[in-house]
């Protein structure tokens, strides 16, 4: 090498920057003109939907999203869907192309790529159960609205696997090209972290209180229609012993003046009872105002339920529903599952127990016990009884149930940080609610109790971040539904952005097993994007061709542009393009799919270096490493990302993502020869925005190429039609390969 050489990798080596990187040279370099076309139909008619003119005689072979080797020192190379999208891209046949590369290796040389016979996709045996675009011809072959596919492999008996990112779908054709199965999903792995690894349930608070008047019979009929698993009346008793539904005893407050501070019925306005007005003490405090437990039912039926948070969800529904019993509640449960189907369950907390014995007289929890009983709703799946104190919640495990026959799961509620349970404050019990948290506290709630209901403050900390109160609970065997997610702004913490559904992500993925929230809709929402069978993207057929009951879970051009096949040949890899609504940002599935089983599981997670970057490729290294491309999304100058990683299939970082190690920068190629056209000062950049395109020749040589997305323009000008470069990459140091990988 001479001393120049030797400088300009030094300074490549220097540029790269980042620890562990290896500097690589440009080895070898070859380009296939952008106009290259093969025979085949006419081209290029759609636009947007629209068919026109077409604008190419012939197929274009370009848009290369995959390579693999071929005999005889040739490779394949998968051609993309073509002219950038669905709706333009029926004209444009699939296929894999034979190419001959033959790498321009010194200043003298040429680099040359000729093509050769292609393998066109086809669907001929009517694999794909719905309509293609070729669906009426014996030869259906594939277009680039029907699928497009991103990454292949050759199996080891010959036939090939091609990842799709219209579904996406993992495709199986013959080694000449046939469909020989129904395209294959892709499963909704989520691995979430909740106890029993099921999607976390959505609990109504106090019904759809963000929207209808708390604890109303509409108030839960609304979150009921809104996708809720579990409505939550809160029970206070009336003068003559009946459960109903209300925040508080004390249905409206006064204060020193007379003025009502906050009320849940209109009861202040109702002369009949100015003087029901009396001051309690609830929990240890004073509170004048209008008490539950001195109206009998009648009196309290002839009251209305009003907003108690007008100023925040205004007056529209006040003055129009009553308070509703218990048993109605139940009997409302039941008529909306006769009308809809929807078929939910019941979360009631009794409130105040040592309020309610020492004012009432009423043991609430033998009376909620009494009431499911009378009302035959005793199914422990339908329902879960909760509380802020601890010794109902114990007497109803040790004696209330077992003597009423009844098994229900309790949930020991849990107030914030500096507080403590009111019945041992009252008896004058030391212990405070860190105290119930500590691995004895919750082993020890785990003998009454099923699970723990904390405030949100004790899984998300003031400062945003998850702590380990999921994890602490869950190994004590307790499941967490934690309160109060809340959709307004006031109530959301800054870091969210005004995004309630963030919120909720973030606690799904801290691994709660249920959310309390006042607007059960948009709890629903976010829920199913994790209890979703499958991950779709919106070119997924059910949405594309009608008949849909989901909504996409991936964006559009998000799917298996990663597939790559394990050394020994018996294990796909499948890496999405995006990540998954619901799954934290910039973190994208890697799948490993048993060819012999079919079976799918999830690897881990690919930590993106920025949630707007995607990956372009990717191949293997060993049976525990791959190499990656990562791309953002600028092209020419404005690129700024573009990097082979090697990924571990077995480290992981603190947050649980795989393990990645820069293998080279794409933007810093050292091209000490001037092999590329390109190059400047010696330093050649790949700055096409796709580049889709790796393959491991030997140890220390791996090719890249890009996808040109034919007749796309920017990565050597704006003006310049992308031609597809071929490039050899030399590493300094050299990769561990498995047998059977490279070139043989
Ligand atoms: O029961 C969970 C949650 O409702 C506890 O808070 O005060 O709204 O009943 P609260
Ligand atoms: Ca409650």
């Amino acid at each position: 090498m001479s001393v120049k050489a030797l400088m300009i990798r030094l300074s490549a080596a220097l540029l790269l920057g980042v620890g562990g990187a290896q500097a690589v040279t440009l080895a070898g370099y070859a380009e296939l003109p952008a106009d290259t076309f093969a025979p085949g139909p006419a081209s290029g008619a759609w636009r947007d939907g629209l068919r026109g003119q077409a604008r190419f005689q012939g197929q274009p072979v370009q848009g290369f999203s995959g390579v693999q080797f071929a005999p005889d020192g040739t490779y394949l190379f998968l051609s993309d869907n073509g002219y950038g999208a669905k709706n333009n891209s029926a004209d444009y046949l699939l296929r894999l192309y034979r190419l001959t590369l033959t790498p321009k290796t010194a200043p003298t040389g040429t680099g040359k790529v000729e093509v050769g016979a292609f393998i066109q996709l086809r669907d001929p045996e009517r694999r794909v159960p719905w309509a293609i675009v070729n669906e009426a011809s014996p030869e259906r072959l594939l277009t680039g609205a029907d699928f497009d596919p991103e990454g292949f492999v050759v199996a080891p008996d010959g036939t090939l696997w091609v990842g799709d990112e219209f579904g996406p779908y993992l495709l199986h054709f013959s080694a000449d090209g046939v469909l020989l199965d129904a395209p294959m999903p892709t499963p909704n792995l989520p691995g979430l972290p909740t106890l029993t690894g099921r999607p976390p349930l959505v609990i109504a608070h106090r019904g759809s209180s963000g929207t209808r008047p708390e604890h109303t019979l509409e108030a839960y009929r609304v979150a009921i229609e809104a996708g809720a698993d579990f409505i939550e009346p809160d029970l206070v008793v009336t003068k003559d012993g009946v459960l109903v539904a209300r925040h508080e005893p004390v249905m409206a407050v006064l204060d020193g003046s007379g003025k009502v501070t906050e009320a849940t019925t209109d009861v202040a306005t109702r002369p009949e009872f100015a003087g029901r007005v009396k001051t309690k003490n609830l929990d240890g405090q004073d509170v004048t105002g209008y008490w539950i437990e001195d109206f009998t039912l009648a009196e309290l039926k002839t009251l209305r339920a009003v907003e108690r948070l007008p100023a925040l969800r205004g007056r529209t529904f006040d003055g129009q529903f009553e308070v509703p019993t218990l048993s109605e509640i139940i009997a409302l449960i039941r008529d909306t599952e006769t009308r809809t189907g929807r078929r939910v369950g019941i979360y009631p907390e009794t409130k105040h127990p040592t309020f309610m014995t020492a004012q009432a007289g009423v043991n609430t929890s033998q009376l909620v016990i009494d009431t499911l009983k009378k009302e035959g709703f005793t199914d422990p799946a339908r329902v879960f009884i909760q509380s802020f104190e601890t010794g109902n919640l114990r007497d109803l495990h040790a004696t209330i149930m077992p003597a009423a026959g009844v098994k229900l799961p309790l949930v020991q509620l849990l107030g914030g940080q500096t507080g403590a349970p009111y019945d041992l404050t009252a008896r004058k019990d030391p212990r405070r609610n860190t105290d119930l948290t500590t691995p004895e506290g919750l082993r020890d709630i785990a003998t009454y109790a099923s699970g723990i209901g904390p405030s949100k403050g004790w899984i998300i900390d003031g400062k945003g971040q998850t702590t380990d109160f999921v994890t602490r609970a869950h190994a004590a065997g307790l499941l967490v539904h934690p309160y109060t997610f809340r959709n307004e702004p006031t109530f959301l913490p800054a870091q969210y952005a005004n995004n309630p559904e963030a919120e909720m992500r973030q606690a799904i993925l801290a691994g709660v097993d249920g959310l309390f929230t006042d607007f059960p809709a948009t709890g629903a929402k976010v829920v199913a994007e994790y209890a979703a069978p499958e991950v779709r993207s919106p070119q997924h057929p059910a949405f594309t061709q009608g008949a849909s009951s989901g909504a996409a879970t991936l964006g559009s051009s998000g799917g298996f542009e990663g597939l790559t096949l394990s050394p020994d040949g018996k294990t796909l890899h499948a890496l999405l393009e995006k990540t998954v609504a619901g799954d934290a940002p910039g973190q994208l599935r890697l799948h490993a799919i048993d060819l012999a089983t079919r079976r799918w599981t999830l690897t881990g997670r690919y930590p993106l270096d920025a949630p707007g970057n995607a990956i372009g490729d990717i191949t293997p290294v060993n049976a525990s490493e791959l190499i990656v491309i990562e791309r953002d999304g600028g092209s020419g100058d404005a690129a700024r990302t573009k990097r082979l990683y090697r990924l571990s299939l077995t480290d992981r970082n603190a947050d649980g993502t795989l393990k990645k190690t820069l293998l080279a920068d794409l933007l810093n190629i050292a091209d000490p020869q001037g092999l590329a056209p390109s190059t400047t000062g010696g330093v050649f950049r790949f700055p096409y925005v796709t580049i889709e395109n790796v393959i491991v020749l030997d140890a220390t040589t791996v090719l890249v190429a890009n996808d040109n997305n034919y007749p796309g323009t920017g990565g050597r000008g704006a003006a310049v039609k992308d031609t597809n470069e071929f490039i050899w990459l030399k590493l300094d140091a050299p990769l561990t390969l498995a047998p059977g990988v490279g070139r043989r």
